[in-house]
Order: C-alpha cells, then sequence, then structure tokens
C-alpha cells in the first residue's frame, strides 16, 4: 500500500521518565510497534521541562536506545506535551445557509467550521488542538456531514485544546535543539486516550485518566466523539511527598514505601499491621503503621478522583460514559486502585490496554507508555492523511479537520 514504510516516533517528556516510542505501519495498514528507549527524567516538574539542559540530555538518551533497538535513525519525532496551563473547551460556531433552495453544500460547512474556529484567546495562549465533534442543522444534533442535507441554519461544535505559548515553547526548544524535527504537538491526555480506546468504547462512553508522576491527565468521550479534556497538576510524586511528611521519612524512603507497600485502599485485615524500616547496616531504626501509610495514599488518590468526577459531574458528562473508567500512567499500578476508582465514579473501572496495536509487549503492556504509543497513533493517522492527500486522492476542509478523536 505505502512505498516505503514510514516510522513514527513519538516522544513523551514524563515527570518520571522520557520515552520515545517508534511505530512503523505494516503493509496492511496496521500499526506495530518496533522499538521504546527510555531514561530517567531529572529536569521536569509537573509535566514541565524546568532544566531544559538537562531535558535535552534525557531525551538524547532515550531516542539513542530506541533507534538502537528499532536500528533505525529518528529524524522527527510527535512530541507529547503536558501542564497545569493546558485547557480544554467546547465551542460552537452557526452560519446561515446561502443557497435558496437550502441545501448545505461543503461551502456552508467551510464557513461554519471558520466560525467556530473564530475564538477570541488571550495573545499568550497557543491552541494546541481543534477537534470536531458534530453538526446541527435547525437544532438536529449528532450529524456527521451535512453535506447535502437541507436547512436554514448549520451549526459545528468543537474542542479546542490551548496552553500557554512560552511554557509550550519550551519542550519544543528542547527537542528542536538535538536537531530532531517535530512533526506535531498532541496534549498528552488525547495521546494516552488515542492508545486504549477503541471505536465502541468511544460510542459507549468513557472516561481515560492518565496517572503519572507529576500530572494526572484525563480525557472522556461518549457518542464517539471528544467531549471532554483535563488536567490536574498532581500525581504520584505527590503521593510520595505525603508519605514523606506523614511517616516522617525522607523522600526516597517514601517512593519505596509506596512501590513495596502501597494500595489505595485500607484493607481491615491489614490494621495493627507493622513494617521496620532498616538502616543500611540492617538494623531497625523504625515503625511504620502500614495502616496510616495506606490511608495517606488513599485519601490522596480519593482526593484527585473526586475532583475530576465533580469536574465531569458539573459539565453533566457522567450520565453519558457507559463504558467507564480507564485508567493508565504509572499510578494505574498502585494496588486496588481501580476499586477506589469505582468507589468514586460509580462506573466500571479497568486498567487501560492498548488495542489495535501490534510489536513490543514490552511497550505495550506498561501503563506508563501509552501517552507515546498514542502519539504514534497520532502520527500514524496523520501519516495515512498526508498518503491520501496526495495528488490523485480527493480531501475537503472537513476532512482536514481533526476527525481521529472522534473514531479511530
Ligand atoms: N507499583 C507502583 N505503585 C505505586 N506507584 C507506582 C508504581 N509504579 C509506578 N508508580 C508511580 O507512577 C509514577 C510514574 O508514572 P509515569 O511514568 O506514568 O509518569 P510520567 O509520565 O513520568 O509523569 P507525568 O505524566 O506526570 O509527567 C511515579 O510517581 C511512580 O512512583
Ligand atoms: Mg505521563
Amino acid at each position: 500500500m505505502f512505498e516505503t514504510t514510514p516510522i513514527i516516533v513519538g516522544l513523551d517528556i514524563g515527570t518520571s521518565k522520557i520515552c520515545a516510542v517508534v511505530g512503523e505501519i505494516s503493509d496492511s495498514g496496521s500499526l506495530n510497534i518496533v522499538g521504546v528507549g527510555q531514561s530517567k527524567s531529572r529536569g521536569v516538574r509537573k509535566g514541565e521541562v524546568v532544566d531544559a539542559s538537562i531535558v535535552g540530555e534525557d531525551i538524547r538518551h532515550a531516542i539513542g536506545e530506541a533507534e538502537q533497538m528499532a536500528d533505525t535513525e529518528i529524524r522527527s519525532v510527535y512530541l507529547g506535551v503536558t501542564g497545569g496551563h493546558i485547557r480544554g473547551f467546547n465551542n460552537r460556531g452557526f452560519h446561515p445557509v446561502a443557497s435558496q433552495d437550502r441545501e448545505i453544500t461543503e461551502d456552508d460547512v467551510q464557513d461554519v467550521i471558520k466560525n467556530a474556529r473564530a475564538i477570541n484567546l488571550p495573545t499568550e495562549n497557543k491552541v494546541l488542538h481543534i477537534i470536531r465533534q458534530h453538526f446541527l442543522v435547525d437544532g438536529q444534533d449528532g450529524i456527521v456531514n451535512p453535506v447535502g442535507m437541507l436547512g436554514t441554519r448549520v451549526e459545528v461544535d468543537i474542542h479546542v485544546v490551548h496552553g500557554n505559548f512560552n511554557r509550550l515553547q519550551t519542550p519544543i526548544h528542547a527537542v528542536k535543539g538535538l536537531q530532531l524535527e517535530i512533526e506535531d504537538v498532541v496534549f498528552s491526555g488525547l495521546a494516552s486516550s488515542l492508545a486504549l480506546l477503541n471505536n465502541h468504547q468511544k460510542e459507549m462512553g468513557s472516561i481515560v485518566i492518565d496517572m503519572g508522576a507529576g500530572t494526572t491527565e484525563y480525557a472522556v468521550y461518549s457518542n464517539g466523539i471528544i467531549k471532554h479534556t483535563g488536567i490536574i497538576a498532581v500525581g504520584g510524586d505527590h503521593l510520595s511527598n505525603d508519605l514523606a511528611y506523614g511517616l516522617k521519612v525522607p523522600l526516597g524512603r517514601a517512593e519505596q514505601l509506596k512501590i513495596e507497600h502501597g494500595s489505595a485502599l485500607v484493607e481491615p485485615e491489614i490494621r495493627g499491621h507493622t513494617l521496620t524500616l532498616t538502616n543500611d547496616h540492617g538494623i531497625a531504626e523504625k515503625t511504620i503503621n502500614l495502616e496510616h501509610l495506606r490511608r495517606i495514599m488513599s485519601l490522596r488518590l480519593d482526593e484527585i478522583f473526586q475532583l475530576i468526577a465533580n469536574e465531569l459531574d458539573q459539565a453533566d458528562l457522567l450520565n453519558d460514559v457507559r463504558e467507564g473508567v480507564f485508567l493508565t500512567g504509572g499510578c494505574a499500578r498502585i494496588p486496588n486502585i481501580q476499586k477506589l476508582a469505582n468507589q468514586v465514579f460509580h462506573l466500571p473501572v479497568s486498567i487501560g490496554k492498548t488495542n489495535s496495536i501490534s510489536g513490543l509487549k514490552s511497550a505495550l503492556d506498561q501503563p506508563e507508555f501509552a501517552a507515546a504509543i498514542g502519539l504514534v497513533r497520532f502520527g500514524s493517522f496523520e501519516t495515512r492523511k498526508r498518503l491520501q492527500e496526495k495528488p490523485g486522492f480527493q480531501s475537503t476542509l472537513t476532512q482536514t479537520i481533526k476527525q481521529i478523536f472522534r473514531r479511530s
């Protein structure tokens, strides 16, 4: 189908790790992961670059490892971005149908999309994504393509994701400084949802929550449409901080306790259990109450889920989510996190699994890689689209508005 197999690379600059995932589109058009590289992330806080030169070194390391594994040279990447400054909102554009016979034409569609895109954002903001949701004709909603329909008024709903221009430029500069081209910049929370959800799940209504070290991003779909995106600049690092403070242990020890003994719930049977911490010489140093440890974690995780649930409830989105909640990111590994999320959302909760992607199990099975894999999937859509836009293929403006978040 393709003359050459395009290599697509997703680069995710996370708070705890930087990872690069290399994908290929196979002859049959499916996506295959052929390489992955990662590095500890030393210059990122709450998802944002705070030390560009160290981040540059860490990116170089991750890219080098991915190149080696995929046996290829990486020249360009799809870059994931995140941070507390990123926001998502919905906007509606409308347009009176011009023709005498009231038949909606491609020109009407172009005009209504143009009107919806005319958004007044402060100059320091940059739009990352404009995603078409659906059209309305004389108030009738859920229309995928209104061309050829009769009506007096056509409207379109779009989802807009934007962020602070300068804060978005920092990771872009860090990547360009390594002589890597950037194919596109994608909000990491959207990327994770692309890696995990299939069409049925988008149709039935799903929430994807990517809980990393410094941020928690979420994306909501229903009726096959992206409905909402958001981010909270709180993640696993905050759990470790809480433990360090609450248990009076150094941060490194708190992180280790979280991973080895953590849980999102306080199970009744652990009441009274203690852990003995020893020093480097094996001498008992401190006793930790396991119930206390888990209660600290449970409270913080509950708070994060409550914040998301309240926001989605206020936006009246929870009733449309029938499939459930999919958790990913490193914190999805915390024992009992599904049960806790279920108590908050009152929806089925599972750990997200990548769908319709083959290749390296070592990448596909790790929740930490969801965003980078989603970036590769985003890139595969863009690549297919570019190939189709070559002379000989017909394309329209409505097609160029990114449709991939609707249905894959
Ligand atoms: N088994 C585990 N139990 C508890 N926490 C875990 C476990 N495994 C990983 N984590 C936590 O997951 C977090 C790392 O997740 P991830 O790699 O998704 O973050 P990131 O992408 O680097 O950060 P962000 O997306 O917030 O910028 C860390 O806080 C880590 O402690
Ligand atoms: Mg992440």
